[in-house]
């Protein structure tokens, strides 16, 4: 079997970790059973670009049991958690990640995934896809489809799909209300959070945080940060956005007033070049700036090297930029998802709905295969309301029931009062 990965020694540790996050997905757990009695996946080759986490190991097991025969590379270069990789490939699965990696290897990785001539795709970005359809293009024939995890990755697929170049279906499995609304709010929430303080012991209380981007990731982050004591400015160009971080009671301007104010930088918006040089020329001395959003693009790091006069790492994950005049700016984890890069990322219980998605997505491919043309599906909702269902079972919270009677009047129009 082939693999690359960091260190093979670490496979003892990675899967009591494994195991820990296994406690905190009941609803994976569900699916995993019902899987290995019914194998939906028999045989058939998935290749998987996805954080590996202890989280995504356990989804490894959940596809494995129902026959899947799964490869894994790493959707970021430095979000492979390494012991985790050399558990699973103790437990049989091809693995190619390597925390740290440089991006000739990440690509590398990708390609080695794609060389199992995959019949179904798991992506967390969109690299596999977009590999696949510029320079794979002869395995199009064998895919049925994928599923894809996050926000950044369906805006890359529904352009693809936009422009007619998308050759195969896919499940935005991002959109499913269990995925976006916990997993993208509370998971990033709480792992951007600890993840700089995992990087830097910052104390949250009385800092000025500025949060660039208010959609459910943006949201949870300054929630999170206010609850910690933070002074928080929110930064948007959405404008309904922006009237919702304001009434969520955030300060809110444009960056470059931020800028002079901000003690903590932290961007979630998905777009490039967010803070820019004319930023970094007014922030504080001691600044921080940390990424959250899926590529590495939001912060102008090239820039930031060529205004910089001196550069050392001062602490793992923290680049002290020297800028003329003496002004010091702290970048967190080369500007990559600091969740991952410096944490554990979204914790194991929104991960469990994430993935429950992800397996029945998968399933839905498989089941209507031939079926759907190629282009962007949502979970279905059954399945959505399905998950949450479980989700909520699994917490031992019951719920109402709408009575016959409040059932016809939903379906009604002719009474009001
Ligand atoms: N994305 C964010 N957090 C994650 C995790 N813990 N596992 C896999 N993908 C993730």
């Amino acid at each position: 079997m082939k693999y690359d990965i960091g260190d093979i020694k670490l496979a003892a540790e990675g899967k009591f970790r494994i195991e820990w996050a296994s406690r905190q997905m009941p609803v994976l757990k569900l699916i995993q059973e019902r899987f290995s009695k019914e194998k939906p996946f028999k045989g058939m080759r998935i290749s998987g670009c996805l954080h590996i986490t202890s989280e995504t190991a356990n989804l490894a097991y959940a596809l494995k049991a129902g026959g899947a025969d799964l490869v894994l590379c790493a959707s970021n270069p430095l979000s492979t958690q390494d012991d985790v990789a050399a558990s699973l490939v103790k437990s049989g699965f091809p693995m190619f990640c390597i925390k740290g990696e440089d991006n000739k290897t990440y690509y590398s990785h990708i390609m080695a995934a794609l060389d199992h001539k995959p019949q179904l795709t798991i992506d967390d970005g969109a690299d596999l896809v977009s590999t696949i359809h510029q320079e794979r293009t002869g395995l199009l024939r064998d895919v049925i489809g994928g599923t894809e995890e996050t926000t950044t990755g369906v805006i890359r697929l529904k352009n693809m799909a936009r422009a007619k170049k998308l050759k195969y279906p896919v499940i935005a499995v991002n959109d499913a209300k269990t995925k976006h609304f916990f997993d993208n709010h509370y998971g990033t929430g709480q792992s951007t959070i600890d993840g700089i303080t995992r990087a830097t012991n910052i104390l949250w209380s009385g800092n000025v945080v500025v949060v660039a981007g208010y959609g459910y990731c943006g949201r949870g982050v300054a929630r999170r940060a206010h609850g910690m004591g933070a002074r928080v400015i929110v930064c948007e160009i959405d404008p309904i956005s922006a009237l919702e971080a304001a009434m969520d009671g955030f300060q809110v301007m444009p960056l470059m007033h931020a800028a002079a104010l901000g003690d903590v930088f932290i961007t979630l918006t998905g777009n490039r070049h967010v803070i820019d040089r004319a930023h970094f020329a007014r922030m504080k001395n001691g600044a921080i700036l940390a990424n959250s959003g899926h590529f590495n693009v939001e912060i102008n790091i090239p820039a930031l090297e060529r205004m910089a006069t001196a550069k050392r790492r001062t602490r793992r994950l923290v680049d002290e930029y020297e800028l003329a005049g003496g002004k010091r700016i702290y970048l967190l984890g080369e500007g990559r998802l600091i969740n991952l890069a410096a944490a554990e990322g979204h914790p194991a219980s929104v991960m469990d709905m994430s993935f429950a998605n992800q397996a029945l997505g998968l399933e839905y491919l498989v089941k209507n295969k031939g079926r759907l043309k190629p282009d962007v599906y949502p979970v279905p909702l059954e399945t959505d309301n399905e998950v949450g269902l479980l989700k909520l079972k699994s917490m031992d919270i019951v719920i109402d029931k709408l009575t016959r009677e409040q059932q016809k009047y939903l379906g009604s129009w002719e009474e009001g009062t």
